[in-house]
């Protein structure tokens, strides 16, 4: 196990960006960047050893502050998701938010995501990330915390650990948005990896893909991952729930009870045998396949392209607009004087 760190870049601000790199026994590796608190690159082995980064991001520090360019590993707060009309109450008192997308709240308005995050070694296998947003900042109540302890395991587990606290009841959706390529080959899209979420039902959603509040069952639709099957094989099927031309960007409610610590998610790249299964205590998990990048626009690491559906995000999570439905979704507000913890865990073999 080793740690380092090194200047990432340098913010047109002129705000440096550093990288963290956990690296395991067997050479797996993570690199964590300030900005963000976000995953900037994950190098884990192939059926035959090989490391290849199978997450998707850019060499440009900058690139990840464009929210066109999709939120590339970052964290996300206060709330990730939307949040219908921009607004929501708590015991009466009514929060105005930033309507950064239409006419509702994506991811909290970014500016959690977009920052730089206070980060510090912990331990010989963890880097913790921290991120403070003062009482009122885009509308949300409390002065309040997110930090994120994320350990590299000798058995190639990445495990992300959330503790936020807050001095006033309020909101919390903490997620990491990282999009996962298994194949290591961002030339290739997503379509082709086999994937299975243990969800039965999904948030069902209008034209603007905002909840309704209802739950309504994945079988006999293209939803339905209940068995493992090609992402590709019916993303393309006209779907109330799924935007033409997209495809999948809706949330799967996990089968598992609320707080219970299960599996989500397993995604497989046959060619290079890497597996990945997703483990969380939330009760939620968004699968958005890149359907909203555009089709060419060239950046990404190296050689490669963020673009139209060359990743996969699993995004672990409360539902989506959950401040509207808390008593019909699974939902904890933020209390003082109690820290909010959840734990997600990537754990990736090869066969
Ligand atoms: C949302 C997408 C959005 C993406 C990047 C996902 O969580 O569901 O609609 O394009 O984040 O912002």
């Amino acid at each position: 196990m080793s740690i380092s760190k090194k200047l990432f870049g340098t913010l047109p601000g002129g705000e440096d960006v550093y990288l963290y790199t956990i690296t395991n026994k067997n050479g797996a590796q993570v690199s964590i960047q300030t900005l963000g608190g976000g995953i900037q690159s994950l190098y884990m082995p192939d059926r035959n050893g090989a490391m290849g980064d199978v997450v998707l991001g850019f060499d440009n520090v900058s690139d990840y502050q464009d929210p066109d360019l999709g939120y590339q590993g970052l964290l996300v707060g206060r709330f990730a998701n939307r949040i219908r009309n921009a607004q929501f109450e708590i015991d009466g008192e009514k929060y105005n938010l930033p309507a950064n997308q239409g006419s509702w709240t994506l991811h909290g308005g970014g500016r959690f995501s977009f920052s730089l995050w206070e980060a510090a070694v912990c331990g010989e296998n963890s880097i913790t990330v921290a991120k403070f947003s003062p009482d009122g900042e885009d509308g949300f109540p409390g002065n309040f915390t997110m930090r994120v302890k994320y350990t590299l395991t000798d058995e190639n587990v990445l495990r992300l650990e959330y503790f936020v606290s807050c001095d006033k009841k309020s909101v919390a959706n903490p997620t990491n948005h990282v999009y996962f390529n298994l194949s290591a080959d961002p030339k290739k899209t997503i379509e082709g990896h086999t994937l299975q979420i243990d969800a039965s039902y999904f948030t069902e959603t209008d034209s603007q893909q905002l909840p309704t509040g209802v739950l309504s069952p994945v079988a006999g639709t293209m939803m339905d991952f209940t068995c493992p099957h090609k992402i590709g094989d019916r993303i393309d099927e006209p779907f109330r729930a799924v935007i033409d031309g997209v495809g999948y960007d809706n949330n799967y409610c996990l089968d598992k009870k609320y707080g219970e610590f299960a599996r989500a998610a397993v995604l497989y790249d046959e060619e290079s045998g890497r597996r990945l299964a997703v483990y969380t205590d939330l009760p939620g998990v968004q699968l958005y396949c890149g359907g909203w990048l555009a089709g060419s626009c060239g950046k990404g690491k190296g050689n490669s392209k963020v673009s139209f559906r060359r990743g996969v995000a699993l995004e672990t999570q409360f539902y989506p607009d959950s401040v509207h439905f808390p008593d019909k979704f699974p939902f904890e507000y933020i209390c003082p004087g109690k820290e909010f913890k959840t734990v997600t865990e990537f754990r990736f073999t090869a066969e």
